[in-house]
C-alpha cells in the first residue's frame, strides 16, 4: 500500500492557496512553514482558471513559478485536479453541465460543486483539464501526489439535471434490462406507477404526495453513489497514466450517498478526511449541559475513515474558527485543542495531518474561516502551536504505518445507510443505536472499528471477538452466512430490533422475522411496536441487570435452538421476550428486540467480557479517550483529555512517556486538552 512520504514518520501539512496572494508572499510564506515542520501542501484543488482561462487555452506560467519555488525550497505538494469549481465560461457556454434542485431549478455559477457528474461535455472537459495538468506538472520532483476534486458530495449529494436523469434511465435498463423486473423491484403495482417504456422512469422529481417510491429512492442513491465513483475513477485513470512512480492518489472528504470503500479500492492509495471537530461548539448548534461526546465526537468520522483506509491522512485539519460570512460560527480553539483534535486524528489511524489554512482569505465567502494565521499573517499561537505538535511527532516515529487495535467492532453496509436516509422507521432505530454504540465504547475505553459488511471478508472480520449490527434491516443470504460462519469459528454477533424485515430492493419479506437471520439467532418475532410515546421508561432484565430500552420493541422468543436471555419488565409486553442467543460453532449470536441506548451497549460489553480491554494498564476517567496503534515499532497509547479541566489517570504499569522519554507509573494528572501517549 502507498502511505504519505515514506510511510516512516508522521508529517504534518496545510492547505495553500497561491492564488490568494501575491507573488512575492509566497517564498516566505514556505520558508515559515518549513521552520514550523509543515513538509507539504496541499494546491490548486479550485483553480482551474489559471490552467484553462479559455476554452482550450492552457497556460501553465502560474503553478510553473509557484512549482519551481516549491522544488527549490524542498516542499513536497499534493496537487488537486479542479473539477469542484468548473470556470465562468465553462459553465455559460455548457449549462447542461450544471446540476439542479429536485424542482429542477439549475444551480448557477458561483459557490462550489455546482456541477453534475453525468453531463457528457462535463466529463469530456474534466478529463481534459485532468489530462492537461497531469502531463505537465506530474512529473514535478516535489509533486508527491494528487487529491481529485474536493470533497465529492459536500454542498449537495443529490442531483436532478436532465443528463442525471438520462444516466439514470441507461443504469437502470443495465440494472434490470426488462421493464417487468424494474416494476417487479419497484412494487410499482402500488399506487399505478406501472412504467410501460424506458423514457417514464427518471431521477426524483416534485410530486402532490411529496414522496417517492422508496425503492426508486433506495436505487437512486446508489445511481448517485455509481455516478461518484465513475466520475472520480475517470480522473483516477488519467492521472495514473502520468504520475511518477511513488506517487499517490486521494480525496478529501468524506460525505455521503456514495460508497466511499468502492472509490477508493477503484480510484485511490488511500482516504484523507477532513477533520472539523469545532463545529461541536458552533455557536447556533451549541447546548447548555449537553452531554454528548462533542469535539470527541468526531472520532466517529475518523473510525469511518479508517474503515476505508486503515492508515489515512487528514487533508483538512481544523487549525482556526470556523465561520463563512453567512453560517457556521464557531471561536478560536483554546490553547491546546489543535494539539488535542491532531492527536485525535493520529490516535485513529492518521499518518498524515495538513491544518486548513496556512493563511485565512481575506475576501469571499470563506473570510471567517481561520487558518493557522490571521488576515496580517504575524505569528501568533496557533503558529506556535503546530511547531509543538511537530516537536511531539518527531517522538512518535514508530506510530507511523501502526494500527489501530480493536476487538470490538460495528458493521455497517451501504444498502442499510442509504435505507436509514430515506425511510423513517429504519432511520429512527439507526440514528438511536450507532452513536449510543460507539459512545459505550468510548467511555468504558473499548476501542471499536467500524466494517462495512459489503467490504470485508470472514479473514477481516475474524479480527473481532464482538460485532454488533445494530439494525440490519436489509439482509442477503451471503451476508447472513459470512455472519454465520464469523459466529461458527468463534466470533459473537449481536443484532438489535427490526432486522432483516426487508430484501435487497427495500420490500418487507413476508416470512417469519427475523427472516434471512432466523436459524442463525434462534430468534422469533412474533410481534413489534414502535415504543408508544406514553410508555415511559421500557426496561428489560437480563439476568439481574437492567437494558434500558429506546424507540422500539420486537418482541423475541427462541425458536431454532436459541435460548431466552432477557424479558421486558414494561408496558403490556411486559414479561414477554427481548432478547434471545443461540450457540452457532463456537461463538454465539444474539437477537436483542430493541434499539441500543449507551446503557445496554455497556451491559451488553461488560456481559460479553469485552469492556476495557486495557483496564490492566490504565486507569482514567470517562471524559478522555483510549486508543491504542500497534506497529512493528510496538505499541502506543494515546489518552486525549476532551474538557478544559484536568483529569486524573494512574498508570497501573510502568510505560515510556513518548513527551519526555521518561518511564511514568501511578497517579499523573493530565492538563486540561492534555495528550498523554505512551510507548507500552
Ligand atoms: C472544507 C473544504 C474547504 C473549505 C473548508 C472550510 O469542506 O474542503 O475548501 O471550504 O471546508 O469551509
Amino acid at each position: 500500500m502507498k502511505t504519505i512520504l515514506d510511510g516512516n514518520r508522521l508529517t504534518l501539512g496545510t492547505c495553500y492557496y497561491p492564488e490568494h496572494w501575491p507573488e512575492t508572499m509566497w517564498r516566505e510564506d514556505l520558508r515559515r512553514m518549513l521552520a514550523v515542520g509543515i513538509e507539504v501542501i496541499r494546491v490548486a484543488e479550485f483553480a482551474w482558471s489559471l490552467t484553462e482561462p479559455e476554452e482550450g487555452v492552457f497556460v501553465y506560467d502560474f503553478f510553473d513559478r509557484f512549482l519551481d519555488l516549491c522544488d527549490e525550497m524542498g516542499m513536497k505538494v499534493i496537487f488537486g485536479t479542479p473539477t469542484a469549481t468548473p470556470p465562468a465560461w465553462l459553465t455559460s457556454k455548457y449549462p447542461e453541465v450544471l446540476n439542479c434542485d429536485r424542482n429542477g431549478v439549475t444551480y448557477r455559477h458561483g459557490g462550489r460543486r455546482q456541477y453534475n457528474y453525468n453531463s457528457l461535455v462535463y466529463q469530456t472537459l474534466s478529463a481534459r483539464i485532468v489530462e492537461k495538468l497531469a502531463a505537465h506538472y506530474a512529473s514535478r520532483a516535489c509533486i508527491i501526489g494528487w487529491q481529485l476534486d474536493n470533497e465529492f458530495n459536500c454542498e449537495t449529494n443529490e442531483y436532478y439535471s436532465e443528463a442525471d436523469g438520462a444516466a439514470f434511465r441507461l443504469w437502470l435498463r443495465d440494472r434490470y434490462h426488462t421493464l417487468d423486473a424494474l416494476n417487479d423491484a419497484w412494487g410499482t403495482v402500488f399506487w399505478n406507477q406501472t412504467y410501460t417504456s424506458w423514457e417514464q422512469p427518471d431521477v426524483p422529481r416534485p410530486n402532490a404526495a411529496r414522496t417517492i417510491n422508496p425503492h426508486l429512492m433506495l436505487d437512486y442513491l446508489r445511481f448517485v453513489s455509481d455516478s461518484t465513483c465513475r466520475f472520480a475513477s475517470m480522473q483516477s485513470r488519467i492521472l495514473r497514466r502520468y504520475l511518477k512512480p511513488d506517487d499517490f492518489i486521494t480525496t478529501n472528504g468524506m460525505f455521503g450517498h456514495m460508497d466511499n470503500h468502492r472509490m477508493a479500492e477503484e480510484s485511490l492509495d488511500f482516504y484523507t478526511y477532513d477533520s472539523y471537530p469545532n463545529f461541536a461548539y458552533c455557536l447556533d448548534s451549541w447546548k447548555a449541559g449537553d452531554t454528548g461526546l462533542r469535539d470527541r465526537g468526531w472520532s466517529r468520522s475518523l473510525t469511518e475513515t479508517r474503515s476505508v483506509s486503515p492508515v489515512f491522512g487528514i487533508m483538512e485539519q481544523q487549525s482556526g474558527a470556523n465561520g463563512w460570512n453567512t453560517r457556521m460560527e464557531a471561536p478560536t480553539p483554546r490553547p491546546g485543542q489543535l494539539t488535542l483534535w491532531t492527536m485525535q486524528s493520529v490516535a485513529h489511524g492518521a499518518d498524515y495531518v495538513s491544518y486548513f489554512r496556512w493563511r485565512t482569505c481575506t475576501f469571499g465567502t470563506e473570510i471567517y474561516w481561520h487558518g493557522i494565521l490571521d488576515y496580517s499573517g504575524r505569528d501568533n499561537r496557533r503558529l506556535r502551536e503546530v511547531g509543538e505538535v511537530h516537536d511531539r511527532l518527531k517522538k512518535l516515529e514508530g506510530v507511523a504505518g501502526s494500527r489501530y487495535v480493536a476487538r470490538v467492532a460495528l458493521i455497517k453496509d451501504y444498502d442499510n445507510c442509504f435505507d436509514a436516509e430515506l425511510d423513517r422507521w429504519h432511520e429512527r432505530v439507526a440514528w438511536q443505536s450507532e452513536p449510543a454504540i460507539f459512545a459505550a465504547c468510548q467511555r468504558t475505553h473499548t476501542p471499536i472499528d467500524y466494517v462495512y459488511i459489503d467490504h470485508t471478508d470472514l479473514k477481516q472480520l475474524s479480527r473481532y471477538s464482538l460485532v454488533f449490527y445494530p439494525h440490519p434491516v436489509i439482509m442477503t443470504e451471503e451476508r447472513a452466512e459470512l455472519l454465520r460462519q464469523y459466529a461458527e469459528q468463534g466470533g459473537q454477533v449481536v443484532f438489535g430490533c427490526r432486522s432483516a424485515y426487508k430484501d435487497i430492493h427495500g420490500r418487507c419479506v413476508m416470512d417469519r422475522l427475523p427472516g434471512l437471520l432466523s436459524r442463525l439467532t434462534g430468534a422469533d418475532v412474533p410481534e413489534y411496536s414502535f415504543i408508544a410515546p406514553d410508555a415511559g421508561r421500557v426496561t428489560a432484565d437480563w439476568g439481574g441487570d437492567e437494558l434500558e430500552a429506546a424507540v422500539f420493541t420486537d418482541i423475541v422468543t427462541p425458536d431454532n435452538g436459541g435460548t431466552q436471555e432477557a424479558v421486558y419488565t414494561a408496558d403490556y409486553y411486559a414479561g414477554s421476550g427481548a432478547l434471545v442467543s443461540k450457540r452457532v460453532g463456537k461463538g454465539c449470536a444474539w437477537y436483542y428486540g430493541t434499539a441500543f441506548t449507551e446503557q445496554a451497549a455497556r451491559v451488553f460489553l461488560r456481559k460479553l467480557g469485552e469492556a476495557a480491554p486495557y483496564a490492566d494498564v490504565i486507569d482514567l476517567p470517562e471524559a478522555c479517550e483510549l486508543a491504542v496503534r500497534s506497529g512493528e515499532k510496538g505499541d502506543y497509547m494515546f489518552v486525549l483529555n476532551y474538557l478544559k479541566e484536568s483529569a486524573a489517570v494512574t498508570l497501573k504499569k510502568p510505560c515510556t512517556d513518548t513527551g519526555t522519554g521518561e518511564t511514568v507509573q501511578g497517579p499523573l494528572t493530565l492538563p486540561g486538552y492534555g495528550v498523554l501517549v505512551l510507548k507500552l
